[in-house]
């Protein structure tokens, strides 16, 4: 535990509700592994007073934010600087102090970028089927897209939203690589391999029994499938990839990474493979 004394810095979270979250597990092991005087709370904030608490929190020197639902897109007319991929997305996860204002990241989809290489999900040259078209399938395709994913299927209930989705990543990266498919048609996926992510919400606890698909066909075509879902641990879509012989992985390294490379950001350094494991750790003892 650090003594908090003059020099303390303080990180927090601003959203709304903010009790339920597992952050401050993150970056308050990280300071006390780096024996960094920092503390990170906890701050809600009502809708409509974003720009208020951005505009206090940098007069009160706070060194760094992470934002939440449903503050992301709101919170962005309050920064000083946004970063490219962010403005992109639309999106705001991480404001970093600098010295005229905030900087807005989305770090959640840098952090989705470094669990899924920590999981050796070879996206470069791949096809990827993408299971989902609301808020994380979106950041989940625009990764695929900045990771040089060769072709993309977004799979969706709605089709109509997977279309909307897929026409403004095919516009912003100036080629055609996305193909759109209802959820009952992975008949019509040509590739015999290609990596899967689940970006719908099927399969939360404590709806654990459900998954998204359940085609044969499909699974046992599944090299390597990523649940953004974290809670349960295995979710019925893991179980599925796996009886087919396929690797998987859940959303809580995506949760860890995403609060690391925010981390990183705030204090300027590099942190480990080792420190990342050891706050994983930590997490998953908070979490279960
Ligand atoms: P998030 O921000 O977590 O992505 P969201 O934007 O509400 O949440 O998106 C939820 C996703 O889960 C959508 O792709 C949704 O499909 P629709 O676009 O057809 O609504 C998908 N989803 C949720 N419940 C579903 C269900 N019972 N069957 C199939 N897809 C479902």
């Amino acid at each position: 535990m650090i003594t908090i004394d003059g020099h303390t810095r303080v990180c927090g979270l601003i959203g709304n509700p903010v009790e339920h979250t597992s952050s401050p597990a993150i970056h308050n092991t990280l300071a006390e592994i780096y024996g960094h005087n920092l503390v990170y709370v906890p701050l809600k904030v009502e809708s409509g007073r974003v720009a208020d608490a951005v505009k206090g929190a940098y007069e009160l020197n706070v060194l760094g934010l992470n934002v939440t639902v449903p503050h992301k897109m709101e919170v962005i007319e309050s920064l000083a600087d946004i970063d490219e991929l962010a403005a992109c997305i639309g999106a705001v996860n991480t404001l970093v102090r600098t010295e005229n204002g905030f900087k807005g990241y989305n770090t959640d989809i840098l952090g989705l970028e470094r669990a899924l290489i920590s999981e050796n999900a070879e996206i470069k040259d791949n096809t990827v089927v993408v299971l989902g078209a609301g808020g994380a399938a979106r950041s989940a395709v625009y990764l695929c897209e900045r990771m040089g994913a060769a072709k993309v299927y977004i799979m969706n209930r709605s089709v109509d939203k997977a279309c909307v989705l897929a026409d403004e990543v095919e516009t912003y990266a100036g080629r055609k690589f996305v193909t759109v498919l209802g959820i009952d048609e992975a008949d019509k996926i040509e590739e015999e391999s290609f990596c899967a992510i689940q970006a719908t919400s099927v399969g939360l606890s404590p709806n654990d029994d459900e998954a998204v698909i359940y085609d044969d066909v499909f699974y046992s075509r599944v090299s390597v499938g990523f649940d953004l879902v974290y809670r349960p641990a295995v979710t019925r879509f893991m179980k599925l990839v796996n009886e087919h012989g396929g690797k998987s992985a859940n959303g809580l390294k995506m949760l860890l990474y995403q609060g690391i490379i925010a981390y990183e950001l705030w204090n300027n350094i590099s942190v480990s493979e080792d420190v990342a494991g050891r706050v994983l750790d930590k997490l998953e003892e908070t979490i279960r």
